[in-house]
């Protein structure tokens, strides 16, 4: 099942408010999904997830596929009770990450052969495999195989940037694999909502072609996919500023992969409603913290004896604390820069795990002033605020 109600929409952009129904729940849109790979948000327990607010999270068919394995997650009924999160789950295909195998695959119109990189064993993806998991795995959200474009041929020292004709190709298998999944999904009498995702590369016109296509099977959501695939950061920016409008009105569009807390705002100027990175995520184990004002890097010497919370205004328990917590001193709940210094210098686990639930507090934070920004129509001065508080760091 999938309902999808616009509640909002902004006058000056391609920005709408929504409210997605999923089976496990509803989705207040536009919204930032945490990244849970191996069916964790790494270092974060499902119960920080639902105190920071996160409304749906991701999983991953190839990881999921290889370990545990689908008998083990069968036998627990599905993703949801095996990992220990209640809300809706979106699980990616598989045809991102068997692409990034890179020489350990073999791609043809079938699916895609490869040797597991856990063991070595031989392996067969398809679209109809690809369905097939997803349905065990029971996510709200399928997404079709598909085969992300990348923008260098080979690697980026090759100097061989996908042609148009490559491009094509590839767009136009993705297309052939979007209807037998399609096929698969409802044959196996899947209950959830299946995703076509847009590919095309850096040329307009494929995307064209392929969100055309794409449309014409009535799916209940859409991904545009091929971004954040090693193109500079302004055929990203024209990508975005492309597709997303021109997909059907009244359905999600969900940004694959994308990004930096700049890239979403835009992204919801453009028509985006749904987004996924695992940038919060993976720069909190580096020790780098999103803040209004730019990021810190927690590693810095001069935060040795720094008393100041990660950002004084932000709510989430890092910086502010247990709720309902009294010190005798009267300080504040929170933990100091000095101690997250220290736990970073020292390789203790707390470290990124606090960092971790800053991150993503700040990437749901964003959305959630996003969404009401949206329903008081005061998006574009928010954006406009946003953009010039981020980039002069006040
Ligand atoms: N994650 C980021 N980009 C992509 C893409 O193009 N396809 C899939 N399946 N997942 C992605
Ligand atoms: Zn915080």
């Amino acid at each position: 099942m999938l309902q999808f109600q616009i509640l909002a929409t902004d006058p000056d952009s391609h920005a709408r408010r929504a409210r997605l129904t999923l089976n496990h729940g509803v989705v207040e849109t536009p919204i930032f999904m945490p990244v849970g790979t191996y069916g964790t948000v790494k270092g974060v327990m499902p119960r920080n997830l639902h105190e920071m607010g996160a409304q749906i999270i991701l999983g991953n068919t190839f990881h999921l596929w290889l370990r545990p394995g689908l008998e083990v997650i069968r036998a627990f009924g599905g993703l949801h009770g095996f990992e220990q999160w209640p809300k809706p789950i979106l699980t990616d295909s598989g045809g991102f990450q068997v692409w990034s195998l890179g020489a350990m695959r073999k791609i043809s119109e079938e699916g895609v052969h490869f040797a597991s990189p856990v063991n070595g064993d031989k392996l067969f993806m398809s679209p109809e495999v690809s369905i097939q998991i997803q349905t065990v795995l029971n996510s709200d959200i399928v997404m079709q195989l598909d085969e992300c474009t990348p923008y260098w041929q080979g690697d980026k020292a090759s100097g061989h940037v996908t042609t148009e004709a490559e491009a094509r190709a590839s767009m136009e298998l993705s297309l052939r694999w979007a209807r037998r999944c399609q096929a698969e999904f409802e044959r196996l009498g899947n209950r959830n909502a299946l995703f076509g995702i847009v590919q095309g590369g850096m040329y307009e016109h494929l995307r064209q072609e392929s969100l055309e296509a794409l449309a014409a099977l009535d799916l209940p959501g859409y991904a545009i996919g091929g971004v954040s695939v090693g193109e500079p950061k302004e055929d990203m920016r024209r990508i975005m500023a492309h597709t997303p409008h021109r997909l059907p009105a009244h359905k999600p569009r969900y940004l694959m992969g994308v990004g930096t807390p700049e890239d979403l705002v835009e992204g919801v100027a453009c028509g985006v409603d749904m987004f996924d990175c695992v940038m919060p995520t993976r720069n909190a184990r580096n020790g780098t913290y999103f803040t209004r004002t730019g990021d810190l890097k927690i590693r810095n010497a001069r935060y040795k004896t720094d008393p100041l919370p990660i950002d004084p205004s932000c709510t989430c328990y890092a910086c502010a604390g247990a709720e309902g917590v009294s010190w005798e001193d009267g300080g504040r709940g929170g933990f100091s820069r000095a101690y997250l210094h220290h736990l970073d210098r020292c390789g203790e686990m707390l470290g990124p795990m606090l960092a971790t639930i800053h991150n993503l507090h700040f990437y749901l934070h964003l959305m959630q002033e996003v969404r009401a920004a949206l329903e008081t129509g005061r998006f574009s001065a928010f954006r406009q605020r946003f953009a010039s508080e981020r980039a002069r760091g006040v």
